[in-house]
């Protein structure tokens, strides 16, 4: 067996792509598109409204409230919950969302994450630094301990929030991402399992929290007229709305399909050495967010960065997330001062690779990516010369 980085052919000629929206049919939004224009109302309007009550049912929350962004969003809550005050947050974490700490008036405590799991993990036994607010993440579509930090914070009476960019359509025995916590927060940029171009979600169960969302995302308008309160400008439109009840729609077979590729990679990687694969709890439900492993340099006999070089030249894309997490982005550690030591999640930053789940991905394709990653490693004595220093982000 030969490897495109030796010469021979690329083994995917027709290149796979990482990723890509699953949308509904063109057609079939027409219709609504020009309803919205025709009327005029481009936002505040019923779409909007459908579109908080659907995503509430969908994660059996009483309420969700919309926003421009997943980042506004979070910006909104931590003000409201944490203003002033010490966020715990974890170091494995994409680095706008601890901005939108910041931006919310937060300080940010970073806490390495669990190396097995690769998500904070409460420490049962530890005030884990005494925060006033703690984000909780479920990465990559894994549940991020939701179940165990909800006991942590009835414990210590210390709210806790989740980033669930990536939890749609995900579980922990049978309760959805987005039911967890005070409140979770959900983007709905074109690379998440919900889209609406654009967009952000708050999901809680309490009711006043809500309207001070409501409130805050509109300049701090109280319902009485008044800016009565702190607030920006955040609302959705109609548009992205509309998008984002269809797209609603596609989720649980989007997660189905996903869960079927994740069988496929990982029915072959497990036999791969080198190849660390997250192993699902039983009791939970993941969407693949998306599909993630590890390779252990001195075992698999590349390292990822060298593994990513050859996969792309066989006409694969792959991502490697993240290589710069938030506890060591520039943008992060300039504003808040962060010092500490996060072993783990250095590790994993310069570890994680993660294979494609576009549409267009069949399982086929999945089994032959995999046997290209498991023959990779057989051939990896050969190949460490062709590809040593290469594919380095
Ligand atoms: C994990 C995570 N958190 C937060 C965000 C921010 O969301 P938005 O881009 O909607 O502001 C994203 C967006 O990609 C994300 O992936």
């Amino acid at each position: 067996m030969r490897f495109a980085v030796e010469g021979a052919p690329p083994r995917f000629p027709e290149s796979i792509l990482y990723s890509a929206p699953v949308l509904p049919p063109a057609d079939s939004m027409i219709p609504e598109i020009q309803t919205i224009l025709e009327t005029g109302l481009l936002n505040k309007g019923a779409w909007s409204a459908r579109l908080e009550r659907e995503f509430a049912s969908a994660v059996e929350t009483g309420e969700a409230v919309l926003f421009s962004s997943g980042g506004a969003a979070l910006t909104a809550l931590v003000r409201l919950l944490a203003s002033g005050k010490k966020v715990l947050a974890p170091a494995f974490l994409f680095p706008p969302a601890a901005l939108s700490i910041v931006d919310g008036g937060g300080s940010i405590r970073f806490q390495d994450v669990s190396p097995e799991s690769w998500i904070l993990e409460p420490d049962e036994t530890e005030s884990m630094g005494d925060p006033a607010l703690v984000l909780g993440f479920h990465l990559f579509g894994r549940p991020g301990a939701p179940i165990e930090w909800e006991a942590w914070s009835k414990r210590h009476d210390v709210p806790v929030i989740f980033d669930a960019a990536h939890g749609p359509g995900s579980s922990v025995r049978q309760r959805p991402c987005g039911s967890f916590g005070v409140a979770e927060v959900f983007s709905l940029t074109p690379s998440k399992l919900v889209t609406a171009g654009e967009g952000g979600v708050v999901t809680t169960d309490d009711q006043d929290l809500a309207r001070e969302l409501r409130n805050f995302r509109n300049y701090g308008k109280g319902e009485d007229g008044r800016f009565g309160s702190h607030g920006m400008s955040a609302r959705p439109t109609e548009l992205a709305a509309c998008l984002g009840c269809y797209s609603l729609t596609l989720l649980s077979e989007e997660r189905d399909r996903r869960v079927r590729l994740a069988l496929e990679y990982g029915a072959i990687l497990q036999e791969a050495g080198g190849v660390e694969i997250p192993e699902r709890p039983e009791d939970e439900v993941w969407n693949y967010h998306e599909y993630a492993i590890r390779i252990h340099p001195d075992e698999f006999g590349l390292t990822r960065d060298e593994l990513a070089y050859l996969i792309e030249a066989e006409g694969v894309e792959v991502r490697r997330q993240y290589t710069e997490p938030a506890c060591i982005a520039p943008s992060v550690i300039g504003v808040d001062g962060i010092k500490g030591q996060f072993p783990a999640t250095e590790c994993l930053s310069g570890e994680l690779l993660q294979l494609p789940m576009a549409p267009g991905v069949t399982l086929q394709d999945a089994r032959s990516i995999a046997q290209l990653i498991s023959e990779a490693h057989s051939c990896s004595g050969r190949l460490k010369e062709l590809c040593r220093g290469t594919g380095r982000c």
